[in-house]
């Protein structure tokens, strides 16, 4: 038996993100020294089928259907969040104010007024807050920073975004309910903008700095689908695609981009920053790679490197396998857990906490207003 203190996990949503952060508690403890263990305490989801299923398959001690109970309970210290978007907020306050931790999936919210009561619910409840970015946590994203942060690239010039994908182009795919609610922008509060761009913005304020200014165009390409619940062929709210020019407060300039319907692209997430002294390119298809070319290397030699990071002096490999070998999605979610609990023990809470992942938000709401009037907008 572990003599280590217990983190009672109380986990909302068995969806795809139920899964991630489970297997996240569940090994977490195998790889990282830590001073918490999570404990799967009790999953909560209103389909009770669904639930319990889950728990068998998880190991969950209990399982709950309506998250309030869940809340009230004494044996939980943290409730992570993995609903769509239209209940984060209304969780996270109540979570908040019985003093849990929190764990919440992205975007914070639908936008970033409901962003902004979350962030003064856990402030004035004062207990540890994170939002699942969970790309930051990606060794060769990780070793981006520290090259960026370690002055490498000098300054930066261009920061280049995109995240395509291609599951939405049939107008035969319903909008609404299980597994299609980010087609209704009644939950999921806008299209591409909050889905995927929320990742690539979230990566950027960390590497390059704050957002100063955005210009912005979106298209919905299907304009009506089915509701999955009501029945009815409704009025399509999202932004399928969007594209943004954005003026970087360092003085850089950046370019992102994000559509549903890049036939051929699943999850094509790439990005690339030029600096003064060298350039890093970062690909989630080969994502174990960072790509680095240095002006500064001698001449003749002078070329992009393909870094496999795998080595023990690359972040967080030491706590996995021997040099070489790579890890995967999955492990960004485990680092997420072990960098929350470092921070519980530290008290340099693990970022982006809910006022930081808040910046993805305004930079979110500002993209979406300047598709809608054509102009510049301040973030
Ligand atoms: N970090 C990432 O890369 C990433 C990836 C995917 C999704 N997400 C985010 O995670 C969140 C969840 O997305 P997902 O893909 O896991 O969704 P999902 O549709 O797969 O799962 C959502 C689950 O919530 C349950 N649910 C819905 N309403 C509920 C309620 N009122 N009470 C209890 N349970 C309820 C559903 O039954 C479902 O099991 C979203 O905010 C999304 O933006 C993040």
């Amino acid at each position: 038996m572990s003599s280590k203190k217990t983190l009672n996990v109380g986990l909302i949503g068995c969806g795809f993100m139920g899964r991630t952060h489970s297997n996240a508690y569940r090994k977490v403890g195998n790889f990282f020294s830590l001073d918490r263990q999570p404990v799967l305490k009790a999953i909560c989801d209103f389909n009770a089928d669904k639930a319990a299923a889950f728990a068998q398959q998880w190991g969950y001690e209990s399982v709950e259907t309506d998250w309030k109970k869940l809340i009230a309970r004494k044996d939980i210290d943290l409730i992570d969040i993995c609903l769509p978007n239209n209940l984060h907020m209304e969780v996270a306050v109540a979570a908040a104010k019985a003093g849990k931790m929190i764990i919440c999936e992205k975007p914070i919210a639908r936008d970033a007024k409901e962003g902004l009561k979350m962030v003064k619910a856990v402030e004035k409840a004062g207990v540890p807050n994170l939002v699942s970015y969970n790309y930051r946590r990606i060794p060769a994203v990780t070793m981006a920073k520290q090259l960026i942060d370690s002055g490498r690239l000098g300054r930066i010039f261009h920061y280049r975004a995109k995240f395509l994908q291609d599951w939405t182009i049939s107008k035969d795919l319903p909008q609404g309910g299980d597994a299609l609610w980010r087609l209704d922008v009644k939950v999921a509060g806008s299209g591409v903008t909050g889905d995927l761009l929320a990742h690539c913005i979230d990566t950027a304020l960390w590497l390059n700095g704050g957002i100063d200014s955005v210009s912005a165009m979106t298209e919905t390409f299907i304009k009506e689908r089915k509701h999955q619940l009501t029945g009815k062929v409704q009025k399509v709210g999202i932004d399928d695609a969007c594209a943004f020019l954005a003026r970087f407060k360092n003085g850089s300039l950046a370019t992102f981009e994000s559509t549903r319907y890049a036939r051929g692209h699943k999850a094509l997430y790439t990005f690339e920053i030029n600096g003064e002294h060298a350039s890093i390119a970062w690909d989630l298809h080969d994502l174990h790679r960072l790509q680095f070319f240095d002006h500064r290397d001698e001449g003749p030699l002078r070329g992009w490197r393909s870094i496999h990071i795998t080595d023990g002096d690359h972040p967080y490999m030491k706590n996995w396998w021997v040099p070489g070998l790579a890890i995967g999605y999955e492990h960004s979610f485990v680092h997420q857990v072990a960098d929350f609990i470092q921070g519980l023990t530290s008290g340099q809470p693990a970022g982006p906490t809910f006022r930081e992942a808040l910046e993805t938000s305004k930079v979110c709401d500002a993209v979406l207003a300047s598709a809608s009037s054509g102009a510049w907008v301040k973030v």
